[in-house]
């Protein structure tokens, strides 16, 4: 049976991170297409060179050639600029959008079929382009938010309460961005409310460090964490390589759940072979709401700030 073919775009350090985690999961053949050829090439060198001592069997094809991406399964997209040291995500609106949009056209008539999901910052807006410049249908099209602010979450609980992270379950909605929304009423361990085991006020800290856990590392780093979201793309590509129906926080197309239509925006949904194969609506809490509709309110801006970029191309 042929592997799966799993695209990278962009070989910065989080398409470089993905790729790594992609080939030794052994998803597929990976094709890690960069503008820059040597980039591309140095980089599946690279990886592949990592091959028998880690001893995964998965091709890693570098390339500049955007035929090469032709007929994917899966294409991640991480191509754009990355934010540096005192930037928003909000602020690479103008310039990823004229980057990805004309990028996802031609990807996507190359692989018709393909699920794509996005990584490229400001993630919801980003996503949402995404979806128009492919034409694909929504179930296809997704972006990578959730899965890293819940396993940040998840990890500062664990460190908190001194348990293994194995056992901590814990979810963000809303935007991968200033207005996100950690629900600590859903984080548990062993199914045990981390509300009976950390104070509010503890909790409270929880939820700020994991809204500005992304911005902690910029400041560190002078660019974005790369190995964290490298690893979760990975684990989105395996649930839809292995059709495995789990239930990640993403960012999807909402038309009517939340009350929300025509914009994208972190929620729980079942993520299998067909993409976004269901969309969870959770009970809100009166609290929850309104900060899951500010979070829209603030990502349909920057949406419409991505479609205008687009038009000025
Ligand atoms: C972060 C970037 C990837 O959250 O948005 O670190």
């Amino acid at each position: 049976m042929a592997r799966s073919k799993i695209t990278i775009m962009g070989a910065g350090n989080v398409g470089r991170e993905a790729a790594v985690w992609c080939a030794v999961k052994e998803l597929g053949d990976i094709v890690l297409w960069n503008r820059t050829k040597a980039t591309a090439l140095g980089s599946a060198y690279d990886i592949m060179e990592a091959a028998p001592i880690i001893g995964f069997d998965a091709e890693v094809k570098g390339t500049n050639n955007i035929k090469d991406t032709k007929k994917s399964d899966v294409i991640v997209f991480t191509a754009g600029v990355p934010r540096k040291a005192g930037q928003t995500r909000e602020q690479l609106v103008t310039t990823n959008a004229q980057v990805i949009y004309p990028l996802v056209k031609k990807v996507a008539r190359l692989s018709p079929h393909a699920i794509i999901i996005m990584v490229t910052n400001p993630l919801d807006a980003m996503t949402y382009l995404a979806y128009k410049a492919s034409n694909f249908p929504s179930s296809r099209v997704l972006g990578l938010a959730g899965v890293l602010d819940s396993s940040r979450f998840s990890s500062f609980v664990a460190k908190a309460l001194k348990v293994s992270v194995k056992e901590v379950e814990a979810l963000t909605l809303g935007s991968h961005g200033e207005s996100m929304v950690p629900l600590s009423r859903f984080a548990t361990v062993i199914g045990i409310p981390v509300s009976d085991l950390l104070s509010a006020k503890k909790l409270k800290k929880i939820e700020e460090h994991t809204k500005k856990a992304g911005e902690e590392i910029v400041r560190l780093l002078g660019t974005n964490a790369s190995i964290s979201t490298g690893a979760v793309a990975a684990k989105m590509v395996e649930a839809i390589i292995h059709n495995e129906k789990s239930l990640l926080p993403c960012s999807a197309y909402l038309h009517g759940q939340y009350g929300i239509h025509d914009l994208y925006l972190g929620v729980p949904i079942i993520l299998g072979a067909q993409g976004v194969e269901q969309i969870i609506e959770l009970k809100l809490t009166a609290t929850e709401h309104t900060k899951f509709q500010k979070a829209a309110a603030s990502i349909r801006q920057l949406t419409l700030l991505a479609k205008k970029a687009i038009h000025k191309t």
